[in-house]
Parts: C-alpha cells; sequence; structure tokens
C-alpha cells in the first residue's frame, strides 16, 4: 500500500459527544494511586484542547485546495472530533485543577508556544507539525487499546475519556496525512518536522510532568527515574512504540498500513449511543 491508496474500507468517523467529567471521589492519583504516572496523563491533558484547536486551523487552512469528496467529509468529521476533544479534555483540565495540578500556567504557556508557531511558521510547517503528532496519538492510542498495563490502573471514569480519545484517534488517524499529501506531500518536510516535533514533545512532557510533582512535594530524582523506567523500559510501554513511530520515516508510509480496526471496532459498538447526527454542510 503507499500513500495514495483509496480511502475506501476505512472506518466511519462519528461525531460523539460523551459528556463525560470525573466525578469528586476519584482520588488526585488517579492511576493506581501512583504520582508519576497521574501527573504523566495530567500531562497529555493539558496540552489537548489547544493542541486540538491548532490541528483543526493547520488542516482547515487547506480545505479549499480539496478537490476529493471523500477527503473533504473526512475533514469535516476530524474537525468535529478534535472540536469535541478539546471541549472534554477542558472538562477533565478543570477537575484536574480542581484536586490541585496547577493546570492554568502550563496551559497559558502551552497556548503562547502554539500561538508563536501560528505567527512564524508556513502554513506547510503547521501542517506537517499537525501530522507529525497526530501521528504520535495514533501510535499511542493504538498501545493504550492494546496493552492493559497503561489503562488497567487508570481510575475507570478517567480510563473512559482515554479510551474515547484513542478510538476517534485511530478513526481519524490519516485525515490530516491524507490532506498533507494532497496539497504538499514533500518527504523531506514531514521527516524533519517529525524529528523536531519528538524533541519539542518529549521535552515539553517530562517538564510538564516534573512541574506537577514539584507542585504537590513530589518532585525528586528518583521518582522521576522510576517513572521514565517504567514507561520507557520495563514494562516499556513508550520504547514498545519506536517500530511504529519508525515507520514514518518509509517514502511510502500512510497510517492505515498499521490496519488496527480491529482494536476498536467492540468499542465504537458501545460508544454507538455518544453519536451526534451527521452533518450536511461544512463544519468551517
Ligand atoms: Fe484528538
Ligand atoms: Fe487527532
Amino acid at each position: 500500500m503507499n500513500a495514495k491508496a483509496p480511502i475506501n474500507n476505512r472506518p466511519e468517523i462519528p461525531v460523539r459527544e460523551p459528556g463525560l467529567r470525573p466525578s469528586a471521589e476519584v482520588p488526585r492519583h488517579f492511576h493506581g494511586g501512583d504520582p508519576f504516572l497521574s501527573a504523566f496523563f495530567a500531562a497529555l491533558s493539558s496540552v489537548f484542547p489547544d493542541g486540538e484547536r491548532f490541528f483543526i486551523d493547520s488542516v482547515r487552512h487547506y480545505r479549499k485546495e480539496l478537490r476529493d469528496p471523500e477527503l473533504i467529509r473526512q475533514v469535516r468529521a476530524f474537525i468535529g472530533q478534535e472540536a469535541h476533544h478539546g471541549r472534554e479534555h477542558e472538562t477533565f483540565n478543570e477537575w484536574l485543577e480542581e484536586k490541585g495540578y496547577p493546570m492554568a500556567p502550563v496551559i497559558s504557556q502551552v497556548r503562547q508556544g502554539l500561538e508563536a508557531a501560528r505567527e512564524n511558521l508556513s502554513p506547510r510547517h503547521q501542517l506537517a507539525m499537525t501530522i507529525s503528532l497526530e501521528h504520535f496519538t495514533a501510535i499511542m492510542a493504538n498501545r493504550f487499546l492494546q496493552d492493559p498495563q497503561l489503562s488497567r490502573q487508570l481510575h475507570p471514569e478517567i480510563r473512559e475519556l482515554f479510551l474515547w480519545h484513542a478510538v476517534e484517534e485511530t478513526e481519524h488517524k490519516a485525515v490530516a496525512y491524507d490532506v498533507y499529501e494532497a496539497v504538499e506531500g514533500d518527504y523531506w518536510t514531514r521527516v524533519l518536522v517529525m524529528l523536531e516535533i519528538t524533541v519539542f514533545f518529549w521535552m515539553h512532557m517530562m517538564q510538564i510532568t516534573w512541574d506537577f510533582l514539584k507542585h504537590e512535594g513530589n518532585a525528586g530524582i528518583l521518582r522521576m527515574a522510576r517513572g521514565l523506567g517504567w514507561l520507557w523500559v520495563r514494562p516499556g510501554p513508550l520504547r514498545k512504540l519506536l517500530p511504529e513511530y519508525l515507520a514514518w520515516f518509509m517514502p511510502g508510509f500512510h497510517p492505515w498500513q498499521q490496519d488496527n480496526r480491529e482494536l476498536i471496532e467492540p468499542l465504537q459498538r458501545r460508544m454507538a449511543e455518544w453519536e451526534l447526527p451527521a452533518r450536511g454542510e461544512a463544519a468551517d
């Protein structure tokens, strides 16, 4: 299969509105009582709302140049899904703030960084950032859906939020990529921007996780080393992403070369009650 493969045969991209908000009884250390892993998941959530708005705008910039009606339909659904991710994670971030995570300064820092990217980088660079980060979310979603080590210890109310997000990141994992291929498609840009994003994203994730731990008096080299060891060495769910991450650098890469529809099908059925009616008009 190559990047220009037809996009029939892919999962539908329904827009859902789950309306999830953890109850007050859910503990602050919602990942198995572990401060590091809870801070790491809170760090992921802190970057989602502004990150997803950035994704939407970078794709929307090109919508008038698209000719394939199926891709135009998928872009509309992608925008709908990402807009709902932003809203649900804003609600979750409010809950995290109430639990004592210092979300406001982190979110404002993320916002400023993305604002600077919008002002200073070309639309092509911004779209390449989006497809790189969408590759991260797709492979992390895949790991989350198939590896109980990541999800088992999450409090069920919070697991539900991340499961829903993982299903939708899988459903729309190729949309921004197909837009990039249709309008820009430069191999070296996507490769170089992926390298830039890899350093930038993980540095920020670790910085935010550290800030959250420090705020609650739980930061320390040992705790950080143990947490990083869990993520990267044993059991190492992030290390296991490496082959999927590296696939990006193949010239003929396409997100659906990894066909993982069977992972989401039972969840799609369970989440059908959250689906909104399909919109006929452009979501712009
Ligand atoms: Fe998302
Ligand atoms: Fe996404």
